[in-house]
């Protein structure tokens, strides 16, 4: 696979089409979606596919789909090909029991033998590039990245994240690099590394540190599109960019909130805008007022206008 330095992580609830496309405006050279049902698209289910879909301007685009087994992904895989990304990724680190209870996410690291046959299954049912995501293993006593990395490989997997977290950490603690350092060293297949990137600084030493290919970026780019730009640019010239004025954090989220409407509609385009806005506005004197008055409404122009009245007020 072509090889693309920063990368929006695939985050349920966040990175659905809207922000994509602002992340790739701001500086993301490859975005994910948020992971999609394996067991929802081979029913075809409108809602599920719904998060499989993207505009050209989002490319290139990866579809991330979880499931728990091969004949399941696969035509998954099939269906999604259809809408031909430019890649098709399969979830082996979601930690959440949900996912996790059926056998999915990082389920499947407690088992590779099977986690081998769905990436194979995967790899069969398309000619799109299979990727695959994946935690350091299911708990400390297990740690086996190295070893599912390479199984991924012979089953013709094109390109890996790795998350070294495992799934009893789920979020605490830190991120364990020194594993994307070996992954890279044992695999020859682009690796992208992921975890507690917040700044530039932090995107440079993963780079350094681990020989990654590909820097993947998650919670700090929520409310924050700009990050992609930043990272680029410093790893350009040196140089740190100032960050957005106020003035700016406030235009881009208004502009996210329009593509927000213009995708679900006014009611729920707003109602799913609010945990954005709140991010956006983190900071600023006044937000928690500001949020409160926009967390009331569930119009686009009221909420348009409060944001505006808040951008000429501080001018
Ligand atoms: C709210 C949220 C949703 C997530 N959804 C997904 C997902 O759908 N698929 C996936 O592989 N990882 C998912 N992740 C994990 C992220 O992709 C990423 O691996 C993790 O947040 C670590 O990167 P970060 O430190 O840059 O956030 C999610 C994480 C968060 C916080």
């Amino acid at each position: 696979m072509k090889r693309y330095p920063l990368v929006l992580a695939p985050l349920a609830g966040w990175s659905d089409a809207p922000f994509r496309r602002l992340c790739r405006e701001y500086g993301a050279d490859m975005v994910y979606t948020e992971m999609v049902s394996a067991d929802g698209a081979i029913r075809e289910q409108k809602k599920t596919l719904a998060l499989a879909e993207f505009d050209a301007s989002e490319r290139p685009i990866v579809i991330q789909v979880f499931g728990a087994e091969p004949e399941t992904i696969a035509g998954a895989v099939e269906i999604i090909a259809r809408k031909r990304p430019d890649a098709i990724d399969i979830n082996f680190g979601c930690p959440s029991r949900k996912i996790t209870k059926r056998g999915g996410g990082s389920a499947l690291l407690r088992d590779i033998n099977l986690l081998q046959k769905i990436a194979l299954a995967a790899v069969r049912a398309t000619d799109i590039p299979i990727s695959a995501k994946l935690r350091s293993g299911w708990d400390t006593d297990s740690i086996n990245l190295v070893e599912t990395s390479m199984r991924l490989q012979d089953a013709g997997v094109q390109m890996l994240a790795v998350h070294p977290r495992t799934q009893t950490q789920q979020f605490k603690g830190l991120s364990d690099w020194s594993l994307i350092k070996r992954v890279k060293a044992t695999v020859n297949i682009p690796v992208i590394g992921n975890g507690d990137v917040r700044t530039a600084h932090d995107a440079r030493r993963m780079f350094l540190e681990t020989g990654c290919d590909a820097v993947m970026i998650g919670r700090s780019a929520c409310g924050n599109p700009w990050i992609f730009r930043h990272v680029s640019t410093f790893l350009a010239t040196g140089e740190e960019p100032s960050p957005p004025s106020f003035a700016e954090r406030v235009e881009v989220c208004l502009r996210h909130l329009a593509l927000n409407v213009a995708a679900y509609g006014d009611r729920r385009g707003v109602q799913m805008m609010k945990k954005q806005i709140a991010l956006y506005l983190r900071g600023f004197p006044c937000a928690g007022a500001i949020r409160q008055k926009i967390f009331a409404m569930d119009r686009h122009a009221d909420v348009a206008d409060v944001l505006s009245e808040y951008l000429h007020a501080r001018q």
